[in-house]
């Protein structure tokens, strides 16, 4: 939105906006029209004029807690649940209101909680249900919400319902993917179709017992369910209510594309021909019979309505139930999953997109233009969301080089939507390098020694640095599960918080309470004029003060002028500022700043705020 143009405020301004205004002098006679008008009229901007009546989920940060690496209580070198409950403390200091705890079910760990043998109970190794209960209470009490991660397409090879099924014991024969192998000319049984795993090479897996194949869409440890069969998609149902009976606010759906798979067992896919790729790899192949497949909208539908039946939201207080979901699709595809039913399908275009070590180097035009796609293909009425970094990709820090670390919490925290932070990345926390015999993920393990580097999620999955003590504060084994990033001692909590300087934590808190303005919260964003180095837009609510953010994703140090539209001031005042920018006095927070020549350092960025 263009601020110089802005017409006075009126209150048929305020109605609707210029163009479709009504003459002031009608409006008394068609007052009962322009209500009538107001309600529907949906476009954005006439909607962002009134604070919207948003949910906690809109409001507040999302989380993400891996447990294996966040707090140990018990020394055994892994995080547990007691140790995410002494820390609770922290979110309150941060000012983040919602966790998402990624799997605690029991598991046999090949792919380290996304494997359970029990949709309903703690593995040992992360505590027990009273933990679980003990930790809702407590975060609660904080007002924190917590959302737990639904794996939901597959169990463990060691499930139970698996054993049965493999016996074709009833009802558990139909509850996973099963199908007769091909018999080729020669006599050879082969794999019903050319299906490929996530991890790589078939997704077809003999079963001795069963003298069929079963499907599995990542591990062959990790037999996918099957949602054509009733009584495994009451199962699930009931695995929901379970946990919202016993007070969760809502649910990360894992791997969401891959829920079902078309029935045709028996048709290969297609060759992709994307170049670099090789027949036993997932890309090699158009994923169209194993990959958001129409069907998985019923499902989620039928998930919503049951984390609906338990929202008793009134007036006074929001008690409404989360549900997003994981999927790596572009807008195109993920959309379908809010009417689906879903609040929201995660944006991973951020980590896609801003990741030098896989794909081009992607400038600030290019972060822009992936911003304003998220915007531009919202459906209607629908909520936005961002996120850098999670536990399968390698951290947005080390992706871009720490000398963006402060400016990526900027720009997260800065975005209209919600942003997941992933544990760590508040403090400013860095990749690990792990050799193959340390190598722990799956997927590196499958890829060998010389290829293991290239998929390894273990280096983002190292331990939470919470002191410069030894190990960190994570445990008091001698040795945490992986290995600690060799910077913790001056990478960590304490040490941050302690600090007369800026730092990274610091940065992200200001930001985590400034977000709570209006203009931040759900004001409306307008791109400046973006450059390939400076990116910038405005953050603007009526009726309060606009913000004004820059950053320099560039790598020279550049003066800008921020003067024109949409900024149209010469003046404001710096709110937040990267740890650099303030400790080499270049920028003083709460001090005034000439817009018409900022310079601004690579990495610098600034939160201003503008008053009317
Ligand atoms: C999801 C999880 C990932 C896991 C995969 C297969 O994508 O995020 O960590 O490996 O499912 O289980
Ligand atoms: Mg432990």
């Amino acid at each position: 939105m263009d601020k110089t143009s802005e017409k006075p405020k009126s209150f048929c301004t305020r109605l609707c906006q210029g163009k479709l205004c009504i003459p002031l002098i009608a409006v008394t006679v068609l007052a009962g029209i322009a209500v009538a008008l107001t309600t529907v009229l949906t476009s954005s901007s006439v909607r962002e004029r009134f604070p919207p009546d948003l949910k906690w989920w809109q409001k507040s940060i999302v989380y993400q807690i891996y447990p294996r690496s966040f707090q140990d209580s018990d020394g055994d070198g892994v995080g547990d649940l007691p140790g995410i409950i002494s820390r609770l403390d922290y979110f309150t200091y941060l000012n983040v209101k919602a966790l998402w705890i990624s799997p605690f079910y029991p598991s046999p760990m090949r792919d380290f909680g996304y494997d359970t043998t029990s949709h309903v109970e703690v593995d040992p190794l992360f505590g027990n249900l009273f933990d679980f209960d003990n930790l809702l209470r407590e975060a609660h009490k904080r007002d924190i919400r917590v959302i737990i991660d639904f794996v939901a397409g597959y169990t463990s090879s060691d499930h139970p319902w698996f054993k049965k099924s493999e016996q074709r014991i009833e009802p558990y024969a139909g509850y996973y993917v099963w199908a007769a192998g091909k018999t080729l000319d020669n006599g050879t049984t082969v794999p019903p179709s050319n299906w490929i795993s996530s991890f790589g090479y078939s997704a077809w897996t003999w079963s001795k017992t069963r003298q069929e194949y079963f499907y599995h869409s990542f591990t062959p440890s990790q037999p996918q369910v099957n949602y054509r069969c009733t009584e495994l998609r009451e199962e699930m149902k009931n695995i929901i209510r379970f946990w919202l009976e016993r007070g969760v606010d809502g649910m990360r759906v894992d791997a969401i594309a891959y829920m079902m798979v078309s029935d045709q067992y028996y048709e290969d896919q297609k060759p992709s021909n994307k170049s670099g790729t090789q027949w036993w790899q997932l890309a090699y192949w158009i994923p169209s019979l194993t990959q958001n497949v129409p069907d998985i909208g019923l499902v989620v539908k039928e998930w919503g309505e049951v984390l609906d039946s338990y929202d008793d939201s009134d007036s006074d207080t929001d008690h409404s139930k989360f549900m997003v979901v994981e999927l790596y699709d572009p807008p195109k595809i993920r959309n379908r999953y809010y009417a689906y039913g879903a609040d929201m399908p995660f944006n991973f275009d951020l980590i896609v997109t801003m990741n030098p070590v896989y794909h081009t180097y992607c400038d600030a035009i290019c972060i822009r233009d992936v911003i304003q796609e998220e915007y531009d293909t919202l459906p209607d009425g629908k909520w936005a969301n961002f996120v850098l970094s999670n536990h399968d990709n390698k951290r947005a820090s080390s992706r871009l080089g720490s000398l963006y670390t402060d400016a990526l919490i900027v720009l997260l925290l800065t975005l209209r939507g919600t942003p997941t932070t992933y544990y760590g990345e508040e403090i400013g926390m860095e990749d690990i390098v792990v050799s193959f015999a340390e190598t722990r993920d799956p997927w590196g393990i499958n890829y060998g020694p010389d290829h293991y580097q290239e998929v390894s999620r273990d280096p983002a999955r190292s331990p939470m640095q919470w002191n410069s003590s030894s190990n960190a504060g994570f445990t008091e084994a001698t040795k945490p599960w992986l290995p600690l990033h060799p910077n913790f001692r001056t990478i960590n909590v304490e040490t941050e918080k302690n600090s007369t300087e800026m730092a990274t934590i610091k940065l992200y808190r200001d930001l985590a309470i400034l977000r709570e303005e209006p203009s931040l919260q759900y004001g409306l964003l307008t791109f400046g004029d973006v450059t390939p180095s400076i990116l910038f837009y405005l953050r603007s609510a009526q009726d309060n003060p606009d913000y004004l953010v820059i950053i320099n994703f560039g790598n020279m140090t550049l003066t800008h002028d921020f003067s024109g539209p949409p900024v149209s001031k010469a003046q404001g005042r710096v709110k937040v500022a990267t740890s650099a920018a303030v400790n080499e006095k270049r920028f003083y927070l709460n001090s005034a700043v000439t817009l018409s020549s900022v310079t601004l350092n690579p990495g610098d960025g600034l939160v201003i705020e503008l008053q009317h």
